[in-house]
């Protein structure tokens, strides 16, 4: 055991060596680049979104389920935008476009189609309420979202890399050893799944602090604040304690202290959080039937 195989791979070379990702929409990825500016008007969403017509339909599609409750409907991008406020467009157009790529099986990870889909959507949910009622952090909400909806993507990269043999290795660290899952992977593979999202994040050339918020979810940057990272630590930990976690996570599940010393969250703060993402999960189950 040890770094036998693809000891020789920096996550660039993992990323580019993988054939089959799912194409996501320019104008989605756009969007997300847009998530960068100090400031984002409906007027910059409608007109990124004018040159993608699919996810156009898609999304019109979406605002004019009955969970909007819509008195009449929208027929524009425009429309949509003015009604339901971009922050709301945003978090739709994201989960449609990330959808497709996401909600599939994860061989390499023993993980179910939609399983990864779900714990996506219900971390960036928490991510979400994270910046908004839960931490001390100046981020905006589409910003938090994306973070938490992208911080596992890596795990879609992975899955075609990873043999049965360092399947097996990664379970066996994990199992006998103890070890962490992102611990596991970086024995055996050199990195872990959140570095290798991070590189799949660069090559799509998304803003450097969503790439930083996704490469380091498992080893959360404190100081001199906290960054991104920790948030996607949090929102993953949220997500897992609200989803009934397979064994092989359960480490996940454990807050790292010296984020909860940063943002000065007490054991009962937690569990009061836990509770309060759970109950915004009807959300999740929503953004699970526009995809
Ligand atoms: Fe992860
Ligand atoms: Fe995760």
């Amino acid at each position: 055991m040890g770094r036998s195989y693809l000891d020789v791979m920096t996550p660039d070379e993992l990323v580019a060596k993988v054939k089959n990702l799912p194409p996501i929409s320019q104008a989605a990825l756009q969007l997300v680049n847009l998530l960068d500016e100090p400031a984002v008007s409906n007027e910059d969403v409608v007109q990124v979104l004018k040159y993608d017509n699919v996810l156009t339909a898609k999304l019109l599609r979406a605002c004019n389920s009955p969970y909007f409750g819509l008195e009449e409907p929208v027929s524009s991008v425009d429309q949509a935008v003015l009604i339901l406020g971009h922050h709301q467009i945003l978090h739709i157009v994201l989960t449609l476009a990330f959808g497709g790529a996401m909600a599939v099986p994860l061989a390499g990870y023993a993980v179910e189609s939609n399983e990864l889909w779900r714990h996506s959507l219900t971390a960036a949910t928490a991510s979400e309420f994270l910046v908004t009622r839960g931490i001390e952090m100046n981020v905006d909400p589409p910003v938090a979202f994306t973070i938490g909806l992208l911080h596992d993507i890596g795990k879609l990269v992975l899955t075609q890399v990873l043999t049965p043999e360092h399947q097996r290795d990664i379970r066996a660290l994990i199992t006998d050893r103890g070890l962490a899952r992102y611990e596991a992977e970086k024995n055996v593979l050199g990195t872990d799944h959140g570095e290798v999202g991070g590189a799949l994040l660069r090559a799509w050339n998304l803003p450097e602090d969503i790439i930083e918020a996704v490469s380091d979810h498992h080893a959360p940057v404190l100081s001199p604040s906290p960054k991104l990272s920790a948030v996607a630590h949090l929102a993953n930990c949220l997500a897992h304690r609200v989803s009934p976690a397979p064994a092989l996570e359960a480490y996940a599940v454990r807050v790292d202290p010296r984020v909860a010393e940063a943002f000065q969250l007490s054991p009962e703060r937690l569990e009061n959080m836990v509770e309060e993402v759970h109950n915004s999960c009807d959300r999740v189950d929503h953004f699970m039937s526009l995809t």
